[in-house]
């Protein structure tokens, strides 16, 4: 994916709106801290902004191209914002569930999939999934959610990766995308120890990584 200078106004303001979410997460926790980042800010991190190609556009669809060319009866896409990756993804299943902890979050993807008959949203802790979820899905999709739960340690990460895993159904695949940059800085230094968690699954088997400006996405396989 082409890196253009226009999106260096996008990752100037995604940092603030991080180190905003990270303020308010600190003190509300992280349903109320999300819910705030929504509130105040709209779209917080500018994933609905109509510009023609923009960053998030372009991302979302090389995410997509990282999946399996098949047609899918059920995709779960777990912290899914407003909802710009779940629509995406809405002619390629029968059913697309999208959560998000954030309460104003999922109202605003509620009202901007109106048009959409086969997408359904839930508000729900990426590390309190419902039950009905086990074993419902052939594809889950975690994309820039689990590195904002700080901490995040290393017995917290594995029953997180283990819960999610449980969602699939047996070869069910698993998109895990997340920030990447340097390898250096500190948050794809995150990034990689959430990947590497994804990849030592006793139950998941690394399929293909992709890696973009700024980004890193991992297609696992759960064992049939
Ligand atoms: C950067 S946005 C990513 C949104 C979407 N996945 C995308 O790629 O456009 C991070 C999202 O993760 C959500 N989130 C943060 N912590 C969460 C948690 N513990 N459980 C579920 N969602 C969470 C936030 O509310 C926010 O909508």
């Amino acid at each position: 994916m082409a890196f253009s200078v226009r999106d260096v106004p996008t990752f100037l303001r995604s940092a603030k709106t991080d180190a905003r979410a990270t303020a308010l997460r600190r003190d509300f926790g992280a349903a109320e801290g999300f819910n705030r980042l929504y509130a105040e800010l709209g779209d917080p991190w500018k994933s609905e902004a109509r510009r023609r190609s923009s960053y998030q556009d372009r991302k979302n669809g090389k995410l997509v191209e990282c999946l399996p060319a098949a047609q899918f009866d059920q995709v779960l896409d777990l912290g899914c914002g407003l909802g710009g990756l779940t629509r995406l993804l809405a002619g390629r299943a029968a059913q697309v569930t999208g959560t998000d902890v954030a309460a104003s979050a999922i109202a605003g993807a509620k009202v901007a999939s109106a048009d959409f008959a086969n997408l359904r949203y839930l508000q729900s802790d990426i590390l309190n999934l419902p039950d009905e979820f086990t074993g419902r899905f052939d594809v889950v999709i975690v994309a820039d959610v689990l590195y904002y739960i700080d901490p995040l340690p290393d017995a917290l990460l594995k029953q997180a990766v283990a819960k999610i895993t449980a969602t699939l159904r047996p070869n069910g695949h698993c998109l895990v995308a997340d920030h990447y940059f340097s390898g250096f800085d500190r948050d794809s230094r995150a990034s990689v120890r959430i990947h590497d968690a994804f990849r030592w699954s006793p139950s998941l088997q690394h399929v293909s990584q992709r890696r973009g400006w700024f980004y890193v996405a991992d297609l696992l396989r759960k064992s049939g």
